[in-house]
């Protein structure tokens, strides 16, 4: 065990954090006009920039990265202009910010798709279940598998957004999404991939294409600006894999050669994401295979919980996601061990102000 807990400073990447806690990326449909953010997700952000590190919600690369209504990008000018007033919002407020990059891949639909084309997808596998489109619920349409010309384009994406992200919008830094079953995390797992060139097939042609991103965006924006996230035992969005552990291991090992700011996993009970009775626990078998700074993330949202995976050494940041939904200032109340509010669930994606921005920070007696 050692002395550390939550509100040991920490370095990451290029940055000293004063905290060990992170805001987990969290989609809150609320951009505006061409998907750009707006000054009411300026003042969401910045209210929590007491995290030692925010990420923000899951952002699209380009126009077919998009699949749920009102989530924000980062390809146009327009969209980096709206992230720019964010991002001065957070720094003003003495926080660090990175922008979560996705792609959501067959998790979308015509609706969203330029020309009301099909999604893509690394093999023609549509997802069971139905998502939501904004017009209603509607079933995951068969996706149209991407040619293999195509991936360099897609992998220029993710590094140009990167670019756009940093030196046109501000970010501190950028996200990889390479979870919860969008792009990327199809191409990992074999439940998805079903290609039969350099992009499908052995753990090291599956993984190929996230490496491949990683190396672009690191080119882009140096390493330590550049963080991915992974959920090797997630089942959101009907996913699976025959073997998850020998393959985010390879992964975990293969992106310790890049020096990268951290690697960040999903084990657990988050949201959406919860895991299955029996998943195996792959979450410490990727800390021991990755060099390098480790986010856990899986429901620990009370300060011994927290406190307990730091000082095991499981993890070096926890990240926490919903409690910041209604807890602007959670570290403060963390350090306190104040009493966490509720959100209001049915305010968590869409809508205006009501649940987003107006959750009150604590009152402090001595402020
Ligand atoms: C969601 O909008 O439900 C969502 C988005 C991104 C994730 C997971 C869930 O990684």
């Amino acid at each position: 065990m050692s002395q550390i807990d939550l509100f040991t400073p920490v370095r990451v990447g290029a940055f000293e954090l004063p905290n060990r806690i992170a805001m987990a990326p969290m989609t809150r449909s609320r951009a505006g006009e061409g998907n750009a953010p707006t000054p009411l997700m300026a003042e969401y952000y910045a209210q929590r920039a007491s995290a030692g590190l925010i990420i923000s919600e899951a952002t699209q690369v380009n126009d077919t990265a998009q699949g749920y209504p009102s989530t924000p990008g980062v390809h146009t000018n327009t969209q980096a202009a709206g992230w720019r007033r964010v991002t001065e919002a957070v720094h003003a407020k003495g926080g660090r910010i990175f922008v979560q990059l996705w792609h959501v891949g067959r998790i979308s639909h015509p609706i969203f798709q330029p020309n009301g084309a099909p999604p893509v997808a690394p093999s023609a596998i549509a997802a069971a279940g139905e998502l939501y489109t904004g017009e209603g619920m509607k079933p995951f349409p068969v996706p149209r598998a991407l040619e293999t010309a195509e991936i360099p384009g897609l992998v220029r994406d993710f590094a140009e957004a990167a670019k756009r992200a940093v030196y046109d919008a501000g970010f501190d830094g950028v996200e990889i999404h390479g979870a919860n079953g969008y792009l990327i995390d199809q191409f990992l797992r074999d439940g998805t991939n079903k290609r039969t060139d350099a992009y499908g097939g052995s753990i090291e042609n599956r993984a190929r294409f996230l490496l491949e991103i990683v190396e672009a965006t690191v080119a882009a924006i140096g390493a330590d600006r550049v963080g991915v996230r992974l959920s090797p035992n997630g089942t959101f969005n009907d996913m699976r894999d025959s073997d998850p552990v020998a393959l985010f291991t390879h992964v975990a090992k293969a992106l310790s050669t890049f020096n990268l700011a951290y690697l960040h996993v999903i084990e657990g009970i988050d949201g959406p994401m919860t895991l299955p009775a029996g998943a195996p626990a792959v979450a410490s078998q990727l800390r021991a295979a990755f060099k390098g700074t480790f986010i856990i993330n899986g429901g620990y949202y009370t300060r011994a919980a927290a406190d307990a995976v730091l000082a095991k050494g499981e993890a070096d940041l926890v990240s926490i996601g919903i409690p910041f939904i209604a807890n602007p200032d959670l570290p403060a109340r963390l350090k306190l061990g104040a009493p966490l509010a509720e959100g209001d669930k049915a305010s968590f994606y869409g809508g205006t102000e009501k649940g987003y921005t107006d959750y009150p920070a604590l009152e402090t007696v001595d402020a």
